[in-house]
């Protein structure tokens, strides 16, 4: 197994294994790998979602994702990311990754890692970009970090109560049900999280899901919560992946946040499987 770096900020692919036959890689080595570099990409693979599932496995059990019309047909561990329509319903989650989020941080166990594959890719466009929460802490002004120590950020997944983002077209007609009744209770989280594996620090707030500072009144919270979602997306802090049909990407959504860049045409297919694993309780 060989692992090259990506970018500068984060990001390694890892050559040689192939996901579908154990024996042809170490785990442990694999996990190393991952929390070293955060983000992982396996090219070439050939994934049944049987595969799929029993490697994201060895990370942690898997959650059953709460966009429940999503879900693979026969594999409820799999949330469908595809822009497919079967009777003029979209099949998968159309709209996923829209904002900069830490996938299901609007839970109070939030994903610790998503393991994304691509089954079908447009010509162009499609891409998706991760960036370095660790670095976003540690490049925080000394003031900022001492001012955030302590505090708690306030994550919701209804984007009616979120001015930072829009309901998709699309969800226009069940917007009440999929993010009001739907929609888990707020989560509240420390702002820097320490990760449990690492011990490192964290930046843990996101456009997509954090909508207060708990216990701040709004016109004190919302100019913080500003600059940190404006210092967390710096380009330098950025890895940009272009799929291939066959990548599959696993990333820590404990020191990460990702976009899905969009940018093809209208009606292109974009199809893809999503394994979630439940993490722990941040802290
Ligand atoms: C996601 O946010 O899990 C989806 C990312 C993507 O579709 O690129």
């Amino acid at each position: 197994m060989r692992v090259n770096r990506l970018s500068d900020a984060l990001g390694a692919e890892v050559v040689g294994i192939d996901v579908s036959d154990p024996a042809t890689y170490d785990f442990d080595a694999v996990h190393r790998a991952w929390l070293a570099h955060q983000v992982l990409v396996f090219r070439d693979q050939s994934l049944a979602p049987e595969d799929h599932i029993a490697f994201s496995r060895r990370f942690g059990d898997l959650e059953v994702h709460l966009s429940a019309d999503h879900l693979h047909p026969e594999h409820s561990e799999i949330l469908l990311v595809s822009t497919r329509q079967e009777n003029g319903r979209y099949i998968g989650a159309v709209s996923a990754g829209d904002y900069w989020h830490s996938d299901l941080s609007c839970q109070r166990l939030p994903t610790s890692a998503s393991l994304l594959y691509a089954l079908e890719m447009p010509d162009v466009g499609g891409d998706t970009e991760w960036a370095d929460m660790y670095a976003a802490y540690e490049t925080l002004p000394a003031a900022t970090k001492a001012r955030i120590a302590d505090l708690k950020g306030v994550h919701t997944f209804n984007r009616m109560r979120n001015p930072r983002v829009h309901v998709p077209e699309v969800h226009n007609d069940d917007a009440k049900m999929r993010y009001g009744e739907r929609s888990p209770d707020d989560a509240i989280h420390p702002i820097i999280r320490t990760h449990p594996e690492t011990g490192r620090k964290a930046l843990y707030v996101s456009e997509r899901f954090t909508i207060g500072i708990e216990g701040m009144d709004d016109s004190e919270a919302q100019p913080l919560l500003d600059e940190l979602i404006a210092h967390q997306k710096r380009p330098e802090l950025i890895y940009h992946h272009k799929w291939t049909v066959g990548d599959l990407v696993i990333w820590d959504n404990r020191c990460t946040i990702h976009y899905a860049c969009r940018g093809f045409a209208p009606g292109a297919i974009r199809h893809l499987h999503r394994t979630s694993v439940i993490g722990d309780v941040p802290y």
